[in-house]
């Protein structure tokens, strides 16, 4: 989907995902419902001699890699119009649903749901009150939330005292404040959360700075179609947030400098990093096994002070950013050609079967 004045959000990635396409014999066509016209797109390709974006009217390609970033629900009509209407193209990959939703369908596999928050639907204060009494630290989330919007922790204290800190809907910060058990509902009011929240058990993962930390995985399908852990990195939030999402200001740091200050034994990094990848692995094999096809996932997990593994949430069109931003060129770069190869695959697939 276009930004104001038609920019693009991930033009940076489309061009290293067009020249990496041409050597693997992929044309990477980039485009948008709005350059859409009957049968035609007005698309954009990557011009490597004049090394700029250049445009073409040219077939809507076979094969969609769908990037789109539909915030408000103008876009998402935009989407769903376009592909009701072409509904011959096939996609890489398939979107997921919200996070309600996904925590239902994923406590239904055991060897997920162990690894799953306790969480309920938020239908009223009396919920988030019980749950209070269970758990020390609480997170409210927006279930059609992404990038750590709108996100409230609320923290106990002492009896009947919380901090409550988190996130508004911009992801402006909002600093931590003391408030009686009493004044949570009415300080909540105006959020709307009936309904459209989610109420989750808070994982401890503040380290010795005081910021919270958690890690992001990427799980991909191979140039065979098959799943691999392409790569795990730590993301560190800034001072005083309850979220560490990059674009909301997290650092990224390598999963080993966090694991290794926070667990001095070495076997037992080790473990927790089996522990991840055997989750990762499932969690993919499981989620296309309810979705259908899918490409990659980005998965955001929590490690508590055990060494215990927690899914937090799976993204259906994750950045990779994370393994640039730690110096990790190879990850990066298996990150970005993984899709094309995928696509190539596919695409070899299609010609077997019609011979
Ligand atoms: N249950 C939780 N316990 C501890 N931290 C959490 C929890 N849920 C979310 N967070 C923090 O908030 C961030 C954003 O939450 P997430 O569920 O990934 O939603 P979003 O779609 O906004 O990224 C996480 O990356 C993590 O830093
Ligand atoms: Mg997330």
């Amino acid at each position: 989907m276009y930004l104001h004045g038609k920019k693009l959000e991930e033009i940076d990635f489309f061009r290293k995902l067009s020249v990496h396409g041409r050597k693997l014999g992929i044309h990477v066509l980039v485009f948008t419902p709005d350059d859409v016209d009957g049968d035609k797109v007005n698309a954009l390709y990557y011009s490597m001699p004049a090394r700029k974006w250049k445009r073409k009217l040219t077939a809507i390609p076979e094969l969609v890699y769908d990037r789109s970033r539909y915030r408000g629900a103008q876009n998402l009509q935009k989407i769903t119009k376009f592909r009701a209407l072409h509904d011959k193209i096939r996609y890489l990959g398939r979107p997921l649903t919200d996070k309600w939703s996904m925590y239902q369908i994923m406590s239904g596999e055991s060897d997920i749901a162990k690894h799953l928050p306790a969480t309920v639907l938020y239908s009223g204060p009396e919920d988030l009150l019980r749950f209070l009494k269970q758990h020390q630290r609480i997170y409210l989330k927006p279930h059609k939330g992404t990038g750590g919007r709108g996100i409230v922790r609320l923290q106990r204290a002492s009896d009947n005292v919380y901090f409550l800190q988190g996130r508004d809907r911009q992801r402006r910060i909002i600093p931590a404040q003391m408030i009686e058990e009493k004044e949570i509902t009415e300080k909540l009011n105006g959020w709307n959360m009936e309904g459209q929240y989610i109420i989750q058990q808070g994982i401890p993962l503040a380290l010795k700075n005081g910021r919270v930390h958690d890690f992001r995985m990427l799980v991909q399908k191979d140039g065979d179609g098959r799943w691999q852990i392409t790569g795990c990195a730590g993301r560190v939030g800034p001072k005083k947030s309850v979220t560490s999402n990059l674009h909301g200001g997290g650092a990224a740091v390598p999963m080993d400098v966090l694991l290794t200050e926070r667990f001095e034994d070495q076997s037992k990094v080790e473990s927790i990093k089996e522990d991840a990848h055997t989750l990762g692995m499932k969690v993919a094999q499981f989620l296309e096994e309810h979705f259908g096809s899918l490409c990659e996932l980005g998965i955001d997990l929590a490690i508590d002070p055990s060494g215990k593994v927690w899914l937090l949430e799976v993204n259906p069109k994750p950045s990779r950013e994370v393994f640039s931003r730690i110096g990790e060129k190879s990850t990066y770069r298996t990150a970005v050609t993984r899709p094309l190869q995928y696509a190539r695959y596919l695409f070899s697939r299609k010609t077997e079967t019609e011979e």
